[in-house]
């Protein structure tokens, strides 16, 4: 058999939502920031779409205190699915949050120690296979006709193996509020080699203006890397760090999406993610576009 032929399929993906959401507080307070709806979808439910179409099965939750609401969103309602039954509505707004029964597993992360520590909480679950990660708060939104950023990455994936992460370009001012990559050979016009990889560099530090854009593949040897592993920057476990540890063992590629990223991790990212969004539904667009007209000529 062919070394792709062997490669284990991505079955599996981690979703670390034990964050604090500081940024969105009050808001978030007794609600998870990824329960906050970009027009009537909440952040979580785009991307379990996002998983679901790249092929994903497993869905591991890794939450903490206050964070029951993601996992509920998923479950049956019973009393909701009767009443609207009984009063003749359609339950195919219902649809994508039905879950084959335990294909959702959540697990615990106690004190959030940072993002590195959260995949780590997963280990038992994920085993001794590779698996995707999403953070919710970055939205990735295809192009009309075009594979998401998640089933672009499993091309890549298929195609190179080893691991596999999502990048895009920032201007340079920003890139010390992020994870940044070293390019290394370009492989095609969406596919890079990584380096190296450093979380949150000084300006002038940057190897590059790529960022870590919320999407990964990793191989399950990243746990044992993230075990034994000291607090990076900001004081926390960094996922960042343990990748960068594994350049060089195995295969290391970055995907540059072909769609579009909006980081709802950000009031003003998340703003635009709902007005971008509102401007492309056919239930809606005219009245928004109207409106949107209306409240930019008023200054
Ligand atoms: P963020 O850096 O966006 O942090 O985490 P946050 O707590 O969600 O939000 P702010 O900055 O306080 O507003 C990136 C991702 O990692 C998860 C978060 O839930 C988010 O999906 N995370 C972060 C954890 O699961 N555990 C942690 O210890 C830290």
């Amino acid at each position: 058999m062919t070394e792709a032929a062997n490669r284990k399929p991505i079955k599996k993906a981690v979703f670390p939502v034990a964050g604090l959401g500081t940024r969105f507080l009050p808001a978030t307070k007794a609600i998870p920031k990824e329960m906050l709806p970009i027009i009537d979808r909440p952040l979580i439910q785009y991307a379990v779409d996002e998983a679901r179409e790249a092929g994903i099965e497993q869905l591991i939750f890794v939450t903490g205190r206050g964070k029951s609401a993601l996992v509920e969103h998923f479950d049956m309602a019973f009393e909701l699915e009767k009443t609207m039954a009984d009063r003749h509505k359609s339950l195919e707004v219902l649809e994508p949050t039905r879950i084959q029964p335990g294909n959702l597993v959540a697990v615990r992360q106690q004190v959030p120690m940072g993002l590195g520590h959260a995949i780590w909480c997963a280990r038992a679950i994920v085993g001794d296979e590779p698996f995707a990660i999403f953070l919710p708060d970055e939205l990735m939104i295809a192009h009309q006709g075009g594979g998401g950023c998640m089933k672009q990455m499993v091309e890549a994936y298929n195609a190179h193996g080893g691991n596999v992460i999502s990048v895009l370009e920032v201007p340079e001012a920003e890139v010390s509020s992020y994870g940044v990559i070293a390019p290394g050979a370009q492989v095609s016009a969406q596919v890079t080699e990584v380096a190296g990889l450093v979380e949150k560099p000084r300006r002038e530090e940057a190897p590059s203006n790529l960022i870590i854009s919320g999407r990964y593949i990793l191989q399950p040897e990243v746990m044992r890397v993230l075990e034994g592993q000291a607090a990076g920057a900001g004081g926390e476990i960094q996922l960042t760090d343990a990748m960068a540890r594994m350049i060089g063992q195995q295969p290391f590629h970055a995907v540059t999406f072909n769609g579009r990223r909006f980081d709802c991790g950000s009031k003003t990212g998340f703003v635009e993610a709902t007005l971008a969004l509102a401007l492309e539904r056919d239930d809606m667009a005219d009245e928004v576009r109207a409106m949107a007209k209306r409240l930019l000529a008023q200054g």
